[in-house]
């Protein structure tokens, strides 16, 4: 068994700190690998990818750690294309190495539709990508109804008692330098809610955003439509 000590996790989403599913997953697992004893650092694909400096400082702490977390929101069934940036960027770094060592790769989906597999098609480009770039490919996590969490802390006597005791067990499988195990992916994939009260909800919430916008009453229109007048 090799001793795990430092993780590196990087947010893929573009929101807000504080604002986003992604960091909300991520934390959580960073604070439980914390309590196991390993060192981690966050990074945010849009920051870490701004500077030349801020690259190199990404690369140098993946090659250099013993599990990479990626956290990212499906954008259009796939992932973001910072996300996809920043593992192109790492792969081509690693592929220069001679003697990289092989962290642990866990990629961490959450998309907006309810249903958990609308992340597979991304989960599988970044187990092609943990290969590419010489990783030990731990899993791939799937979370539906991301825009419920938006943001707000992963908590185990909630709504999302599922998703932390997932990321627990990922936690302790990594830190006792395993994959993720089949119980910790199919708790992520577990529905937060029923699929008609997420739908009501984000009803709800599209109103409620286009009377903000004071666009409520064309919430109809189509103005790309040839088919109208
Ligand atoms: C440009 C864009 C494209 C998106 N495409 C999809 C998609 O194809 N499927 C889906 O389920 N959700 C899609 N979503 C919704 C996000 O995946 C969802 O809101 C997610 O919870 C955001 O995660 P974050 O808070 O970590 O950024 C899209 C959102 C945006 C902004």
């Amino acid at each position: 068994m090799n001793r795990i000590e430092r993780a590196v996790c990087l947010i893929g989403s573009a929101k807000r700190k504080g604002e986003s599913t992604s960091e909300a997953l991520s934390s959580y697992l960073m604070a439980r690998l914390n309590e196991h004893g390993i060192a981690t650092t966050t990074f945010a694909v849009h920051r870490a990818l701004r500077t030349p400096d801020r690259t190199a400082a990404l690369l140098d702490a993946v090659n250099a750690c013993d599990i990479f977390v990626l956290a990212f929101p499906l954008y259009v069934d796939t992932l973001p294309s910072l996300a996809t940036q920043a593992l192109e960027t790492i792969a081509l770094r690693r592929s220069e190495e001679l003697n990289a060592r092989r962290p642990w790769f866990l990629a961490i989906a959450n998309s907006g539709f309810p249903e958990a597999e609308h992340n597979d098609v991304a989960l599988a480009i970044c187990e092609q990508f943990a290969d590419i770039a010489k990783m030990r490919w731990a899993g791939g996590l799937a979370l539906g109804a991301g825009g419920a969490v938006n943001g707000g802390a992963i908590r185990d006597r909630s709504m999302t008692h599922n998703v932390a005791r997932s990321l627990d067990l990922t936690a302790m499988a990594l830190a006792a330098d395993r994959p993720a195990p089949v119980d910790a992916i199919n708790l992520m994939r577990r529905p937060l809610m029923p699929e008609r009260l997420y739908l009501f909800m984000g009803n709800l919430g599209w109103h409620r955003m286009a009377q903000v916008n004071r666009v409520w009453r064309r919430l109809g229109d189509r103005p790309f439509s040839t088919s109208n007048p």
